[in-house]
């Protein structure tokens, strides 16, 4: 937690790397106006961001020409639909520098997240010796941080209750970064699995995974990479991040809602028992019992969500096309302002790192007087929209003992002036709430 007193000014307006009004222009939600009239300035894209119409397109495109269920039937349709939903898997794994079947589509990071959660502990009763490798039992352990939200610390609480495994998690510093001064112990020798996030959804920290990493592999233990925020945000390149598995979101990445992806190192995705049975990822059934397939398709039982899928392919090739390195750099821009615009408001208080060292753009804060939801509510008044609560992360806020925040996060079609709307928005609320 950084007071306003010792944050260093920050807030210098650099020249933004995307072009935002040429951004804008591709957002057919950005052009409507909320609270009679007022243009919309969306800075919650850390909770759904919103669809460019390359995306939208895409998902017509599907419905209009293509529609019937991929890996099934032999009729045209059938066929380019599969065709559609394997190009947008060769679409994704190549904006994270992993090979096709090494991409799971989910339904989003939290199913990412139970999928391997759940192949552990199905791991313990497989009768297939191959697939009881990682299997999870007594006298195990799972270490998480703090620092998680919800998705990537239910799953593996709920793992623990039903094999006898215990959690631990690594606890956080006053400034909002991990406290790694006991990796060593925490992470040790019963250690099978460490689940941390990359980048934080309440702090904006940006995690070091490779010093995490490093500590795994002494001991023997697998990784798993929430990248729900950071995927849409920076570059990633999953042979450097060295880690098992990178869970991630569509919709949080101009994607629909409905797709997520797991990415697994193939040989660890290729020990590991299915988690949701049925169509499409069996090999021979028969009344006895039945066989799977290899990797992606043993995870991705039933019809799947090819339309979000295809929906998710036109995503990527947007970024793609815009250049992560200038998304992650525009987002730093805009984060560095923010920072010194928020540190002129007396009795703003940011939660999380005071500057854009190993740091994103989810910028929480509290306001002297003002409760977040009363701040949250004035800034929706104003056509502003943030998120305010516990944002799905309760032990973060607890830490820093607050009972909730206001957060603002950014994305591609975030301006300077969205930022100076946030400013404006905040003294305006302490004004209404009479605190100044
Ligand atoms: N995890 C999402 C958020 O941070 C929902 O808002």
């Amino acid at each position: 937690m950084t007071s306003t007193a010792s944050r260093p000014a920050t807030g210098a307006r650099t020249p933004l790397p995307l072009d935002v009004e040429a951004i804008r222009a591709d957002f057919p939600i950005l052009s409507r106006t909320v609270r009679d009239g007022k243009r919309l300035v969306y800075l919650d894209s850390g909770a759904t961001s919103q669809k460019p119409r390359q995306v939208l397109d895409a998902e017509r495109w599907f419905y209009e020409n293509v529609n019937a269920a991929p890996h099934r039937g032999a009729h045209q349709l059938a066929e380019e639909a599969t065709g559609a939903y394997e190009e947008a898997r060769a679409k994704v794994g190549a904006f994270i520098g992993a090979p096709e079947n090494e991409v799971v589509f989910t339904r989003n990071t939290t199913e990412a997240i139970n999928l391997v959660a759940y192949a552990l502990s199905n791991a313990a009763t497989a009768k297939e010796p191959e697939f009881r490798t990682h299997a999870v039992g007594q006298g195990d352990e799972i270490v998480v941080t703090e620092m998680e939200h919800h998705a990537n610390l239910i799953p593996w609480q709920q793992l623990c209750e039903r094999t006898g495994a215990t959690l631990r998690w690594l606890g956080l510093t006053d400034d909002g970064r991990l406290d790694l001064s006991d990796l060593a112990t925490v992470v040790n020798e019963r250690t099978r699995l460490v689940a941390v996030t990359q980048q934080s959804n309440i702090l904006g920290t940006i995690n070091p995974i490779e010093q995490i990493v490093a500590r795994a592999r002494e001991v023997g233990a697998l990784v798993l990479v929430d990248g729900a925020q950071s995927v849409p945000h920076q570059p990633i390149d999953v042979a450097a991040l060295g880690a098992d598995f990178l869970v991630f979101s569509g919709h949080k990445m101009l994607g629909p809602t409905g797709v997520g992806v797991l990415w697994g190192r193939y040989e660890v995705l290729d020990a590991l028992p299915p988690f949701l049975t049925g169509g499409s990822m069996i090999e021979v059934v028969r009344m006895e019992g039945s066989t799977f397939m290899p990797p992606p398709q043993r995870f991705e039982a039933g019809v799947p969500m090819t339309a979000q899928v295809v929906g998710l392919g036109a995503a990527v090739e947007y970024l793609t096309a815009l250049g992560m390195d200038k998304v992650e750099e525009h987002e730093r821009a805009l984060t560095g302002y923010a920072l010194g615009k928020l540190a002129e408001i007396p009795g703003v208080t940011v939660i999380g790192p005071p500057d854009t060292v190993a740091r994103g753009g989810a910028v929480s804060f509290t306001v002297e007087g003002v409760h977040p939801h009363d701040v949250g509510q004035v800034l929706d008044d104003l056509g502003i929209a943030v998120r305010v609560g516990h944002h799905c992360a309760w032990p973060v806020v607890r830490r820093y003992g607050v009972p909730a925040t206001t957060r603002a996060t950014f994305y591609v079609h975030t301006g300077y002036d969205d930022v100076d709307a946030l400013a404006d928005g905040i003294r305006a609320a302490q004004k209404f709430f009479g605190t100044v």
